[in-house]
Formats: structure tokens, C-alpha cells, sequence
């Protein structure tokens, strides 16, 4: 019975492409049959940046191989072509990795398909939608063509993003677990929202979050998130008396929470700092309309920008941070038709959250997309798992199985006469 696989080809020594021709080659003499291939794509290197770019390709063949037989095959063929052993995710002649079969999923202890980063690598992606643009990722059940989204890697990127008329997705994310799962998948890219100071810590606001939590914050997310395009929050008072603590601020996150990009909320008032922390190489993300630092003066979280006249603020206010040099602006609670306006006028991209579908793209926070609270859904949040009764369910289960003995099992114990 023939299967239907995709290759992801690699290599960043030598002559690359000659490599991986050989690599097609090798695969064919050992009787699997091209479908199809991509145009080989120049990449920068992930995880272990030190190194030569790449050049990756991708095919799309037939075999009658297990995927573990196949896997065997691609170990071969990798050691005929003189890939020699070095560091992991380093410099390498050859990668053949199997990222897709016709068969669903596997995971064992020696392969796992899809590959756990198929949706996250952009060459994968664009792979996946490119060859097999009706199957459906079997893992989440969307669709492979919806996927194949240009790649987030610095700040100018964002500008790509909107030029081409992509939505940028974007969320929050506080720790390393949630973002261990986030670098599998294919969001633009991550916030490390000072929201946490409702969501972590259960205070009633944002404002007592302190920069060295956000800078805590900020570390876990990045051990997990290497490659992707991180933003954090300049939390209460780190910004807003001047701007040398401005950029103190910002250059702590930066330099020790190790995020790409800054956000703060705040109009033209803060044209000044903005200019100087872009002129210190620090990019910044704006933030309007519901601005939870200010939630006293503002009274609750509420719809802004409301009147005539607040839009005509609204845009005025926007247009400055543009001129101050932001690449990007979240427009938070305003009526659609007011976001709408601003991603029509600015040349950046508009990113919404309660501000209507008209942007550039959305952000939402974490933990409502995943509905770990069942009883907080703001009317603009969608819940697209019910993540808080799995959880009550998972411990209640738990709960009883130890209660009745039944965890741990024999297998989930150690005995005394086992060599391991
Ligand atoms: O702190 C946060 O999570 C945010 C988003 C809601 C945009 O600022």
C-alpha cells in the first residue's frame, strides 16, 4: 500500500542546494516517487542562531515505507550524503525530516507526525498549503491552506504583514508551559501582557504589576518562545515619569526578559519617549483606546471612543504615535467604525481586541481564548476551547483515582529490583 509523505529537506554547509538535489536523488534511487516539489527557500537558522542561513525544500512522494522505515531511510540517505554528527540544531550538510503522512498521527518515542513544528516553521507551512492544500492538520483539524501566513521574525515584518493584506494573530502568554504549546503553532506573534496582573497574580487591575514581574515574565515566555516575535508590556509607572525611566525600562526587559519589542499605552503625550526609545533601538508597539492604566481615571472597562469628536481624538492621537515611529497599534474597546478609520489611515498595522473585525489583525488574551475561566467571557472574547471544565474534570478524576487507589499503577511505579 503506497503512502503519501512530505520532506522537509535542509541544509546550511557547502553547496546546499547540491545537497539536497542529492538528497531527492538518493530518496528516488531508493524507490520513493516525487509527486511534487516547492522552490527551494533561503531561511534564517532557528533556535541555534550562530550559524549559516539554509536552504530549504520540501517534496511531496509516494512509498510504500512505514513512516519508521521511512524515517530509517532518510537516516541513511543523510549519512550517504556526509552529514556528520554536531551540535543539535547546528550547522548541518543534510536534514531530511518527514513532516506529514497520509496516514494521521504518530508519536512514539522516535517520530512524531505531523512534526511537532510543521504549523510553526513558515516554510513548512507554506509547504503544507502549497501541496496539500485540502488536508486537514490531524492534530487541530484546520486546514493546511489556512496556515500559510508570511512569518513574523523582526519589526519589519509586521509592515510585510499588512502590505500584504495578512491578518496578524497575536496573544498573550505569562509562562513557559502555555508557551511551549504556543511555539507549535503558527500565531504571528506573543505578548507578554502586564493583563497578568489580573490573570497570574488575581489583582482587580493591572496596575500593581512591577517591572521586575514583568521581566520574570518575560524570561519564561522566551525560554519557550526562542524564535517567535515577543512583545511585553512596560508595566504602571516604569515609563510615564520620564524618559530616561522610560528607557531603563524598556532596556531591562530588552536586555533581560529578552522581548523584541516594547508595548505602552498612552497618546502624544508620549511622542517624546517613544522617539527616544526607538532612537535607543528599541521598537514600540502602541496601545489605545480602553488603556487599563488608566482604569481610575477612566472609571471601569469600558467602550472608548464613543462620539464624533473622541474618534476624531482617537485618530489624531494614533496618527502622532505613527509619527513617533511605532510599528504597530492595539486599539482596544472603540466601536468598529473608529478602529476601521485608523487601519484605513495608518500606514502601520491595527491590532484589535473588542474593536471589530475591520483591522489588521486581533490579540486576545490567553486564558479567554482557551476558556480556563468558564465564568469570565467579556462579550468580545470567544472561548475557542473550554479549557476550565477539562481542568475541574482532569482533577476531580484524579481526585477519586487516588481516593479509590487506583494512581499510581504498577506502571507508574518504581520497584527496588528494576535496573532503572
Ligand atoms: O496586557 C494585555 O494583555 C494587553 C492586551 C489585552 C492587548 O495589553
Amino acid at each position: 500500500m503506497a503512502y503519501r509523505y512530505l520532506l522537509g529537506l535542509g541544509s546550511n554547509l557547502g553547496d546546499k542546494k547540491s545537497y539536497i538535489d542529492k538528497a531527492i536523488k538518493t530518496l528516488e534511487e531508493n524507490g520513493l516517487r516525487l509527486i511534487a516539489k516547492t522552490n527551494p527557500l533561503v531561511t534564517e537558522p532557528l533556535l541555534y542562531h550562530h550559524q549559516n542561513y539554509f536552504i530549504n525544500q520540501e517534496i511531496l512522494v509516494d512509498s510504500d515505507r512505514s513512516p519508521h522505515e521511512l524515517l530509517a531511510l532518510a537516516q541513511r540517505c543523510e549519512k550517504i550524503i556526509g552529514r556528520t554528527q554536531r551540535l543539535r540544531y547546528g550547522p548541518r550538510e543534510i536534514d531530511i525530516d518527514i513532516i506529514w503522512w497520509s496516514g494521521g498521527q504518530i508519536r512514539t518515542a522516535e517520530l512524531t507526525i505531523p512534526h511537532p513544528y510543521a504549523r510553526a516553521r513558515y516554510f513548512w507551512r507554506r509547504a503544507l498549503a502549497e501541496l496539500l492544500p485540502a488536508e486537514k492538520d490531524p492534530e487541530t483539524g484546520i486546514s493546511y491552506a489556512s496556515m500559510a501566513s508570511k512569518p513574523v521574525r523582526r519589526v519589519q515584518d509586521f509592515h510585510n504583514k499588512k502590505a500584504a493584506g495578512e491578518k496578524i494573530a497575536m496573544v498573550t502568554c505569562y509562562d513557559y508551559t502555555f508557551g511551549r504549546l504556543l511555539a507549535r503553532t503558527s500565531v504571528d506573534c506573543v505578548l507578554v501582557g502586564d493583563s497578568l496582573g489580573n490573570i497570574v497574580q488575581g489583582h482587580r487591575n493591572t496596575l500593581p504589576v512591577t517591572l521586575e514581574e514583568m521581566i520574570y515574565h518575560t524570561r519564561a515566555v522566551r525560554r519557550a518562545l526562542p524564535d517567535t516575535f515577543l512583545i511585553a508590556d512596560l508595566p504602571f509607572l516604569s515609563y510615564q515619569s520620564s524618559v530616561r525611566d522610560a528607557i531603563l525600562a524598556a532596556g531591562r526587559l530588552v536586555k533581560e526578559g529578552g522581548c523584541d519589542a516594547v508595548k505602552l499605552e498612552g497618546g502624544s503625550y508620549f511622542k517624546q519617549t517613544i522617539s527616544a526609545l526607538i532612537a535607543c533601538g528599541i521598537p514600540v508597539m502602541g496601545h489605545l483606546g480602553l488603556t487599563p492604566q488608566w482604569i481610575l481615571q477612566l472609571g471601569g472597562h469600558r467602550l472608548q471612543a464613543k462620539s464624533k469628536e473622541a474618534q476624531e481624538s482617537l485618530l489624531h492621537e494614533a496618527k502622532a504615535l505613527e509619527e513617533a515611529g511605532i510599528f504597530a497599534l492595539v486599539l482596544e474597546m472603540v466601536p468598529s467604525e473608529a478602529a476601521a478609520r485608523c487601519q484605513r489611515e495608518l500606514s502601520i498595522p491595527v491590532i484589535g481586541i473588542g474593536s471589530g473585525k475591520e483591522t489588521d489583525g486581533q490579540v486576545l488574551v490567553l486564558t479567554d481564548l482557551l476558556g480556563l475561566d468558564p465564568d469570565f467571557k467579556p462579550r468580545f472574547a470567544r472561548h475557542f476551547a473550554k479549557l476550565g471544565g477539562q481542568v475541574l474534570q482532569a482533577v476531580e478524576e484524579y481526585n477519586q483515582a487516588v481516593r479509590e487507589g487506583s494512581f499510581p499503577s504498577a506502571e507508574e511505579s518504581f520497584f527496588s529490583r528494576e535496573d532503572s
